[in-house]
Order: structure tokens, then sequence, then C-alpha cells
């Protein structure tokens, strides 16, 4: 059955079953997204692919790649209020994992310039893109989620190696958290060697946790690139 919505105003018709992403897709509208992945099931973690539905006092912002398409349903894919969503829920991402590539590109693509947040450097932003790889793609199901809250982490049961991983490498693979860009001389603390060896100008404090020489354009990260 065919279910009939409108897109940024646009009227648009979709099999019963499709996502919000998918007639943004449809409709070439660009949503950004950071766990979902084609092949793997839809786990709604990080939010990133937030849009707004509904009018009014019941306008409301949910995630597009697990919300359902609705009969009549309006959505908004770049209203300020997404906008303003997208970029926090970016800052805080980049405050978790400051040296990820996947986060920095998503950071600068949407015009973050400025690091508000504490850099935490966490290894793992639980989107569980791996868990997922595993399970459906590697039909191993070797690692899981464990604990709650803070305690939330991904890993074997007990921490002790299963007998169903094949090291296959697919979680690593399709980790966002893992793919790096430079580390300087203190990984722990800065994001990337190229300001503080040459002094580009977005540098302008002596703290680290201010650099954002991973911010697109940067000159020194430029000369690096060669
Ligand atoms: S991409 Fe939709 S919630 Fe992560």
């Amino acid at each position: 059955m065919m279910v009939t919505l409108h897109l940024n105003g646009l009227k648009v018709s979709l099999e019963e079953g499709a996502t919000l992403l998918d007639a943004a897709k449809f409709l070439g509208f660009p949503i950004p997204t950071l766990c979902h992945m084609e092949g793997l099931s839809p786990y709604g973690a990080c939010r990133l692919c937030v849009v707004e539905i509904g009018e009014g006092e019941n306008a409301k912002l949910v995630s597009s790649c697990t919300y359902p398409v609705q009969e009549g349903l309006k959505i908004r894919t770049a209203s300020s209020r997404v906008l303003r969503a997208r970029r926090m829920i970016l800052e805080l991402l980049l405050a978790s994992c400051p040296q990820s590539r996947t986060i920095q590109d998503l950071a600068s693509a949407h015009g973050i310039r400025i690091q508000r947040f504490r850099q935490e450097h966490e290894d793992c932003i639980l989107c569980g893109r791996c868990v997922r790889m595993c399970e459906e793609q590697m039909m191993a199901k070797a690692i899981g989620f464990r604990g709650r809250g803070q305690a939330r982490s991904i890993g074997t049961p007990f921490d002790i190696k299963s007998d169903v991983c094949r090291l296959c490498g697919g979680c690593m693979y399709i980790c966002p958290a893992c793919q790096l860009r430079c580390t300087y001389s203190e990984p722990e603390r800065a994001v990337c060697g190229g300001c503080a060896n040459l002094m580009s100008p977005c540098v302008e404090m002596e703290n680290f946790d201010d650099l954002m020489c991973y911010m697109d354009p940067c000159v020194a990260c430029e000369i690096h690139k060669d």
C-alpha cells in the first residue's frame, strides 16, 4: 500500500514501511546519518538524522531513519529547529570522539567551528554499528551491548574472547570512531598536529582543548596533505 506525505512542501508517495529518511532520499533532500547504514537494521542511536514533523505546538523532532512514513504527515528536513538540534548533537559527538575523522567531517560540513564542550576522548559513541554488522552481516553475534546508562559499553560477555568471533575485522571497519585523523604528540589531548606545528590561524588559544584545526578549512592541514 502506498502512503502519501509532504516533505519540505513536496508531495511524495512511498510504500508503507519506508522511513522518513527513505522519503528524503527519494526526493534528494540530504539528511546526515551516523548510526544508520545501508544493509544494517535501523537503530536510531545517534539522532543525527533528526527531522521535524507535525505543525504548530504539535511539531516535534524525530529520527528519520527509524520513523515510518505516515499518511498526510508534514516533514521538514532543514528547519531552524532541526539544524540547531543537529549541530548540538554533532558538538556532543565531537566532544566524545574528537579524533574521529567521520565525526570531524560531519561537524565541519555543518559549519561547527567552536568546540564548546570538554573533549572526553571516549573510544565509542555506542552507535551499535559494530554489533549489527557482527550479527546481521557476519552472522557471528560475537559482541553486544552491556550494562546501562553511564556504564553501557560494547564488547564480548565478561570480556572473554568469543568462540564465534572469526577476527574478520568487520566491527572495526564499520566503526565511525575508529577512523582517526592525526594525534600529534599528545594523543590524549591534541586533535591534529598540523595546527600545533605550523601555528596556523585557527590556533588562537594555548589550550589544546580549543584546537579547531580539524575544522575545514584549515591551512595547516591542507599543507600537511602533500
Ligand atoms: S542515523 Fe538516524 S538515529 Fe543515527
